[in-house]
């Protein structure tokens, strides 16, 4: 493995409440019979975890709420050795959470109450130097208007979930991250994109694009999903990565979508989030060890 690369990460935390039932619930519709669990999640937490995991030296810019619910949802990042020297407690917004349904073929419906992700303000972040920064749309948009504004190394763009941002957010991005739901939300606003666009279309893996032209396309082995929640943060951390450590884009993008298909074999976003020797053994047949 190459040495370790170092990426910030700023968003979100939550606390992920998830309920598995056999099919997704229509607007409306009560579906019953489900079983409950509880993960660590939101996706700036997972994004920060994945590139830990898979090789990088993470620090994590965030703010949970001064309650129980913080302690469940930063475990395995304090576990996982991510830094959260920048991850504060907000006195009066409570944790993220986020309540997610997954049904047995493994798609999911998500439902966020942002709590303090929504108090991560502009004025509070410092942010250190590193390789690569991380971003995603579960903070206020103006905390990552300034972030990308200030930082100097590469920057990746996770435009999830989809909202309106300000085209600098886009432009100002080295890489831009969409699902294709996402794609079809931005539509031409992503035009502005003078870095590269990678998107995402589940089993059928990702593309690559740079001003409108495929660089790379990838599509990763078949695998029998559990559960999707945390695979889009793991391709983005895993995307970055392999940018920033030098790999062809051909080979950052198979690195990703291995590494997006390995977290939905698993349940939960932050337990399923894959190590870097699961991901190289799922690529072995085409680089080899
Ligand atoms: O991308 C998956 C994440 O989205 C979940 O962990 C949930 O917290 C929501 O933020």
């Amino acid at each position: 493995m190459p040495s370790r690369r170092f990426i910030v990460v700023v968003g979100s935390v939550n606390l992920d409440i998830v309920a598995s039932v056999a099919n997704l619930p229509v607007a409306g519709e009560t579906v019953t019979g489900a079983s409950l669990s509880r993960f660590p999640g939101g996706k700036g937490a997972n994004q920060a975890l994945a590139a830990k995991r898979l090789g990088a030296n993470v620090a994590l810019v965030a703010r949970v709420g001064n309650d129980a619910n913080a302690d469940e949802a930063i475990a395995l990042l304090l576990a996982g050795d991510v830094d959260l020297s920048a991850c504060e407690r907000d006195a009066s917004a409570p944790t993220g959470v986020a309540l997610i349904t997954v049904s047995s073929c493994g798609e999911n419906q998500i439902v966020v109450a942002p709590g303090a992700n929504r108090e991560l303000h502009a004025n509070m972040i410092v942010l250190p130097e590193a390789d690569a920064m991380i971003c995603q749309l579960e903070v206020p948009v103006e905390t990552l208007c300034h972030a990308v504004e200030s930082f100097s190394g590469f920057i990746s763009v996770n435009l999830a979930p989809a909202l309106d941002v300000p085209d600098t957010l886009i432009s100002c991005a080295n890489l831009v991250v969409v699902n294709e739901t996402e794609a079809e939300f931005y539509g031409r606003k992503l035009e502005v994109c003078t870095g590269l666009l990678a998107t995402t279309f589940g089993a059928e893996g990702a593309v690559l694009t740079k001003a409108g032209v495929e660089v790379a396309r990838s599509k990763p082995a078949v695998i029998v999903a559990v559960d999707t929640t945390g695979a889009g943060d793991t391709f983005t951390a895993a995307l970055t990565l392999g940018i920033i450590e030098g790999m062809e884009l051909q080979h950052a993008l198979d690195f990703a979508c291995a590494a997006g298909a390995i977290a939905a074999t698993r349940a939960g976003a932050q337990p399923s989030l894959p190590y870097r020797q699961e991901v190289d053994a799922m690529l072995n047949w085409k680089y080899g060890g």
